[in-house]
Parts: C-alpha cells; sequence; structure tokens
C-alpha cells in the first residue's frame, strides 16, 4: 500500500501523483534559447508525472550555462513555450519552469557582448563549459558590482511574468549547484564584505530578494525552489551548511514560498556528502511541499511516503529514456538505461524516441 501513485491535492495543485520530473538539461532549444515542437513532444511524452519541472531556462543570455539552453529572457521565448505548456497540460499534466542564472559557470561566448561572467567575487571555475562553438575553459567571472543586483532580480521577476504568459503552473528558482544563486549563499563563493557577503543573512539575501519577487509575481503556493544543502556539483563548497540553510529555510517559510526541491547529496553521484547533516531537519521546519530527489529508485520512493520524509519524490536519469517512469514505477517494470551520449545536445534522437511499456 502506497500513495505515490496516487492523485492528490499539493497547494491547490491537483496533482495525478507525486512523482516530479527532476529539472533535466537537454541542450536542444537554439542558440537564441527558443524552444521548439521537440520540446512540447518531450515534455508531453513525460506529463504523466504528478509534475514535471523544466531544464535549467536562463532570465539573461548571460545566465545560461552552456550553448542550446533555453530561455525566458525575451518575449519572444512566451509563444514557444505555450507550445509546451499548451501540450502538457493538453495530457493531463502539471509544469513549473526552472528560472536559471549560471553565474561564473556560464560563458563570454554566451554573452551578447561577450562579456565576462558574472558571480559574488571574482572566481574562475576550473574545467570545461558548452559554449558557443564548441567546449572552452571558463572564463575568469567578474564580481557583480552592489548596483547591478537590484537589475538581477528584476531579471528574475520579468522571466517569472513570462512564465506566467506562457502558461506555466508555477516557477521553480535554481538555487543550487553553484550557479549565480548558490554562489552567493556559500562561503566558499562569496567573499564580498557588502550587505550581500559575510553573515548568513547577507549571503542568503540575494536568494530571499528574487523569491521576494518570484511571490510577488505567483504567490506562495506557486513558487518552488531548489536547494542542494551539502552537495558540491562545480565546486559549491559550504563551511558550515547546517546553520546556513536553516536560516534559508526559516525565510521560505516568512515568504510563504509553498515548495522546497530538495536535492540529497551530490547531485547524481552520491548521496552522503561532508559537511554533512540530518537533511530531514530542513523538511520538518519547512511548512510548504518537500519534493526529494537524488538518486532514487522505486524502493526508495516508495520508502520516503511510507515513512512520510517528503511528500514527492523527484526522478531525473530515469525520465530521460521512461517517458512513461509512472507506469513503470507502478507496475515495477524494467527502466531503460538512455545513452548518455543523447543526454545533451543532438535532436530527436535519445530524445523523443523512447516507446512507452505498451509501444515497446
Ligand atoms: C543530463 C542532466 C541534466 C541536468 N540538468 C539539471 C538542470 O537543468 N537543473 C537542475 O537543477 N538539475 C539538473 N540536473 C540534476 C537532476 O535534476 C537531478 O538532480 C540528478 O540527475 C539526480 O537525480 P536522479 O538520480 O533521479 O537522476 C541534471 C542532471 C542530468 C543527468
Amino acid at each position: 500500500m502506497t500513495d505515490l501513485f496516487d492523485p492528490c491535492e499539493l497547494n491547490g495543485l491537483k496533482l495525478q501523483n507525486r512523482i516530479a520530473l527532476s529539472p533535466v538539461t537537454r541542450t536542444r532549444a537554439d542558440m537564441e534559447g527558443r524552444v521548439g515542437e521537440l520540446q512540447a513532444i518531450y515534455y508531453a511524452q513525460r506529463a504523466s508525472a504528478g509534475l514535471l519541472i523544466t531544464e535549467a531556462t536562463a532570465v539573461v543570455p548571460e545566465g545560461r550555462g552552456g550553448a542550446f539552453t533555453p530561455g525566458l529572457w525575451d518575449d519572444s521565448h512566451v509563444a514557444p513555450w505555450k507550445e509546451v505548456t499548451d501540450a502538457v497540460h493538453a495530457k493531463g499534466g502539471l509544469i513549473f519552469c526552472q528560472l536559471w542564472h549560471a553565474g561564473r559557470l556560464s560563458h563570454s561566448s554566451l554573452h551578447p557582448e561577450r562579456a565576462a561572467p558574472v558571480a559574488p567575487s571574482a572566481m574562475q571555475q576550473e574545467g570545461l563549459v558548452f559554449a558557443d562553438g564548441g567546449f572552452k575553459p571558463y572564463d575568469m567571472a567578474r564580481a557583480l558590482e552592489l548596483d547591478e543586483i537590484a537589475g538581477v532580480i528584476a531579471n528574475f521577476r520579468s522571466a517569472a511574468e513570462r512564465a506566467k504568459a506562457a502558461g506555466f503552473d508555477g516557477v521553480e528558482l535554481h538555487g543550487a549547484h553553484s550557479y549565480l544563486i548558490d554562489a552567493f549563499v556559500r562561503d566558499m563563493t562569496n567573499k564580498r564584505t557588502d550587505r550581500y557577503g559575510g553573515s548568513i543573512e547577507n549571503r542568503a539575501r540575494l536568494m530571499v530578494e528574487i523569491l521576494t519577487a518570484l511571490v510577488e509575481v505567483w504567490g506562495g503556493e506557486r513558487v518552488m525552489v531548489r536547494l542542494a544543502p551539502i552537495g558540491h556539483a562545480y565546486n559549491a563548497w559550504d563551511s558550515n551548511p547546517e546553520p546556513l540553510f536553516t536560516y534559508i529555510v526559516e525565510q521560505l517559510n516568512a515568504l510563504g514560498v509553498g515548495w522546497l526541491d530538495l536535492v540529497e547529496g551530490d547531485t547524481g553521484i552520491s548521496r552522503e556528502a561532508e559537511p554533512s547533516f540530518d537533511l530531514s531537519k530542513l523538511r520538518k521546519l519547512f511548512k510548504g511541499v518537500t519534493v526529494a530527489n537524488n538518486m532514487y529508485d522505486r524502493d526508495m520512493a516508495l520508502q520516503a511516503r511510507a515513512d512520510n520524509t517528503a511528500d514527492m519524490v523527484a526522478f531525473g536519469r530515469a525520465f530521460i529514456g521512461n517517458p512513461d517512469l509512472v507506469e513503470r514505477l507502478k507496475l515495477d517494470a524494467p527502466i531503460v538505461d538512455a545513452d548518455r551520449k543523447t543526454y545533451y545536445g543532438g535532436g530527436a534522437k535519445g530524445y523523443i524516441d523512447f516507446p512507452t511499456l505498451a509501444e515497446s
């Protein structure tokens, strides 16, 4: 007996079940950040999930963490996304848009004026980024000036308004994986000495101010935030994550943010990470709906509901090769492992060509 597959009402939304599509970048938009028919098909194929969360969608061109990632920085992005949301709604699904600013993890070739990426503090990420023209070393990012920060918040607000016009059911702030917002939050990437750096309260300020704007546009019941408190994706690091993320969750409660998408451990790598703390404390503290993610399988998802450690469970990679993942989990049917080579880039192959159980 489980309620994982049962319809439910959460924050006033009627969900088909408690399984979510975790945000998964697939880099099949055009170089202007526009989605199209491919994405409409892809998301509609997965609409039997209780809730779909889109791939990271940039609020400014220089917020893209790679070429061919989508955006919502321009009014011309609205109509193509509307085709996606219409296709999902026609299948009875619900879809939130993950709003993204990649910060130092972007690349100058994706910036309209080829300017350096921005960050809380000047810093250069090691490794390569999928830039315009192929993989390139990360640029040295420059620190945002204090008087530029209001503009970043305004960019998120405008993108949230466009998400509304595009027919989404809500928005998720990407507050994880060392992208701009997470980089502000953590003490290894934020060395500022103004009111956006130093104390926990200061480091969390940008996230809180952006969420305030999102709640003003959408109402708290339609706003989600993704956090990876003990994750180290792209070298994310904080010396003392427990008080930091406890403070952030207290702020979410104060703002009335309705949903918390919690990545448990290191995204896609491990459920354990150091420095660690008991993430269930955050779940208990948070007043809204929690979505748990990271390396869940069927048994773990059933257990999460049996123990009520999360209201929903989000699957990322398993949804790539299994558009009907919910049905497969329900029947305990085989889960197809998609070819990692088709995770990013390309076209229909490895994207919309996975058969459902019935078709196969
Ligand atoms: C190809 C790929 C792209 C991803 N893109 C995003 C993204 O755009 N935003 C995000 O928050 N997480 C992203 N993630 C992380 C996933 O949402 C998820 O946290 C991770 O895959 C672990 O969940 P899983 O074990 O169910 O796959 C991505 C993961 C993969 C494999």
